[in-house]
């Protein structure tokens, strides 16, 4: 677990010790939207009439004739019923008073600022929709969105639910290589990219990365790139026939463009996520399942009113982003907050600037971010007004107790619950989470499965543990749960239902149970690295290694850090002839940006003659992580040659200083 560099964690011990639990306050309670806590009961007795009752709520052109037809692991909810996730998002919306109201509230690193209402979005996304039909988009034709955090990531997204295409984000801080494979992989017809973006005052050039990437993709027709700022372009090449800018397209594009009636089954996207193999999946979500589930997460976990104003921090690059900045709030009419740079640019009270300047009522964030912002210290909340935040939440990776209380403390004022939230791509929605009215919190845990969710901790061979640690599973469907991996069904099996039998869901996350029920969320016990909260694969990153010419092999481990919870350390060994050097460190650093993006830039290279591996030829990765965290090296007699784990050893001493 991350230790706190905080000089305030003298107190925060204190308060620990004294104050494990925190009861929600009456006045909290009495307005809350989940209030009566015989909710769970009655879930867990019915989850279909439970989770029939939140899709109820959507707007949907057809009805749907069976909640849910379970043919392990295939699931279909609302079978028959027809809707359309931007009709949920948008239209439904413009209906109402929510016309004018606030939904999107965007602000630029470099502080340009922009507001767009229901109205502005409903015709932004209609107009998207008509360009990407005379495109020659259709319903099930996938299109790549690889953009920095800006309204028109948003746009593209609602207006490829509005015609059924599928979306696919590629985050923008992936490398070209990583951009082409998940495209190939996809067989995307249209990428959608920008000039660039901003990052801690630099600038991320995007189509000079789209361009590298498109080198290599058959399937793509058409690229259309959104110019970032009108007043100071950056400099970027235009293909003919292939590269529009969005700007133009827009200004021919229709005002209207009628959504498609999408089955509950359609495919709404795809989101690339990394796993134990070297190349990542395509996790697959449809339209129904999956807006019900964010739809009553967010209403639920976050209280959502309709006055609140709402920030989730997360890019929408990664699944947070779908499902809790673009398709949870919108789908509930909220104003949702978006940022599209660095907490720290141009000083470390940027994020509680723009909780300052909007009123936000509710911040969602990780672990990582509030662990950095412990190191930079109290007095940057403490000079901004945080009065208006009433609800804090966490997600991405373990919170430990004291980043726990540091946050209640320092930017929930002791006023506001903070929920912890556990998740995952592939769950589409929270599973495992506190509801703020009704669950007395525990710092450092997530604590009860969501209503209508059933959660267990299970041995490996498949015994239920009623207290205590094991590997955390889901042992009954949900409306949000993926359905399965493109273009991959044999590793949907493999990964996912292969653990136990009979449909039970097997997270590869490691959990524990204690006397009151409550999880405890311990990290990933598969070779998924949790880095900055971002998942990573090992082999992914070994893959990128041996990838260079001067590498014969890799292993990869995570390391503990401070701020990111998990570092990447790579042990590699060099090719015959192959002299060893910070140089040869710093390329290997730089080859694996190159190969993957910065978030998997390892903190620690480390030379070794040979890998430790056990007689049958395994890598020990244990032990690797063990000496990448300085550790002890205990028992070694399983290694078929010991010398090598003692010269790693001194190696990482002798960097280490
Ligand atoms: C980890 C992010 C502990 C976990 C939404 C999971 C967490 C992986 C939490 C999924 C939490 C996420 N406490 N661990 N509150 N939330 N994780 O797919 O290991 O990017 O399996 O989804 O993050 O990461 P992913």
């Amino acid at each position: 677990m991350a230790k706190t560099p905080d000089p305030a964690s003298q107190e925060i011990d204190a308060l620990l010790d004294e104050r494990r639990t925190f009861v929600p306050s009456d006045a909290f309670r009495a307005s809350a939207n989940a209030a009566d806590g015989a909710v769970y009961d009655r879930a867990a007795a019915d989850p279909e009439a439970f989770w029939a009752g939140f899709a109820r709520e959507l707007e949907w052109i057809e009805p749907w004739s069976t909640v849910l037809e379970w043919d392990p692991p295939n699931a279909r909810w609302f079978v028959g019923g027809k809707l359309n996730a931007s009709v949920n998002c948008i239209d439904r919306h413009v209906r109402t008073a929510r016309r004018n109201k606030a939904a999107l509230i965007w602000e630029g690193e470099p502080g340009d600022r922009r507001t767009l209402t229901y109205f502005d979005l409903y015709r932004e996304v209609n107009a998207f929709a008509g360009v990407l039909k005379s495109l020659g988009v259709t319903r099930g034709d996938r299109v790549a969105l690889y953009l920095p955090l800006v309204p028109e990531l948003a746009i593209a997204m609602l207006a490829c639910a509005r015609i059924g295409a599928v979306h696919s984000v590629v985050f923008g801080g992936f490398s070209a290589e990583s951009l082409r494979d998940r495209i190939n992989d996809a067989s995307a017809s249209v990428l959608v990219t920008a000039d660039g973006g901003y990052r801690r005052g630099g600038v991320v050039a995007l189509k000079q990365m789209a361009d590298d990437a498109l080198e290599g993709t058959p399937s793509i027709q058409h690229v259309v790139v959104v110019r970032r700022q009108a007043h100071d372009p950056l400099p970027v090449s235009m293909q003919a026939e292939r590269d529009h800018w969005y700007h133009e397209l827009m200004a021919e594009a229709p005002l209207r463009c009628e959504p498609e009636a999408m089955d509950a089954e359609d495919l709404l996207y795809i989101l690339y996520t990394s796993g134990t193999t070297g190349k990542p999946k395509g996790i697959m979500h449809t339209t129904g399942g999956y807006l019900t589930g964010t739809y009553a997460t967010t209403k639920w976990v976050f209280d959502l009113k309709e006055d609140d104003v709402y920030w989730c921090t997360a890019d929408i690059g990664w699944v947070t982003g779908h499902s809790y900045l673009v398709y949870g709030p919108l789908a509930n009419g909220a104003t949702a907050v978006m940022y599209e740079g660095a907490p720290d640019w141009p000083a470390r009270d940027r994020m509680w600037e723009i909780v300052e300047r909007y009123g936000v009522t509710i911040f969602y964030t990780a672990p990582t971010a509030i662990r950095a912002f412990m190191k930079w210290g109290t007095d940057w909340p403490a000079k901004r007004d945080l009065s208006s935040l009433r609800l804090l939440g966490s997600v991405g990776e373990p919170i430990n107790p004291e980043a726990w209380m540091w946050y209640h403390e320092h930017v929930g004022r002791q006023q506001c619950p903070v929920v912890d939230t556990w998740w995952q791509t592939e769950t589409g929605a929270i599973l495992i989470t506190p509801l703020p009215g009704l669950t007395t919190l525990k710092p450092g845990s997530a604590s009860r499965p969501f209503p209508g969710i059933t959660a267990e901790i299970r041995t490996a061979d498949g015994q239920k543990v009623e207290k205590g640690g094991g590997l955390l599973a889901i042992a009954k469907p949900w409306p949000s749960m993926l359905r399965g991996i493109y273009r991959d069904p044999e590793r949907f099996v493999a990964q996912y239902w292969s653990q136990w039998p009979d449909g039970i869901y097997f997270t590869g996350d490691g959990a524990k149970l204690d006397d009151d029920g409550y999880f405890w969320l311990l990290g990933r016990v598969d070779d998924v690295l949790n880095v900055a909260g971002h998942r990573l694969g090992t082999m992914e990153v070994e893959s990128a290694l041996v990838d260079h010419p001067d590498v014969a092999e890799a292993a990869v481990v995570g390391r503990s850090h401070d701020i990111k919870g998990e570092a990447v350390a790579a042990f590699v060994t060099v090719r015959e002839g192959v002299e060893t050097s910070d140089t040869l460190v710093d390329v290997l650093k730089a080859h694996v940006v190159k190969k993957i993006g910065a978030i998997a830039r390892p903190d620690l290279v480390l030379f070794a003659a040979d890998l430790p591996k056990t007689r049958s030829g395994k890598i020990m990765r244990r032990l690797l992580r063990d000496i990448a965290d300085g550790k002890a090296l205990g028992d070694t007699t399983t290694l078929a040659d010991p010398a090598v784990v003692a010269k790693l050893k001194d190696e990482y001493e002798d960097e280490e200083g």
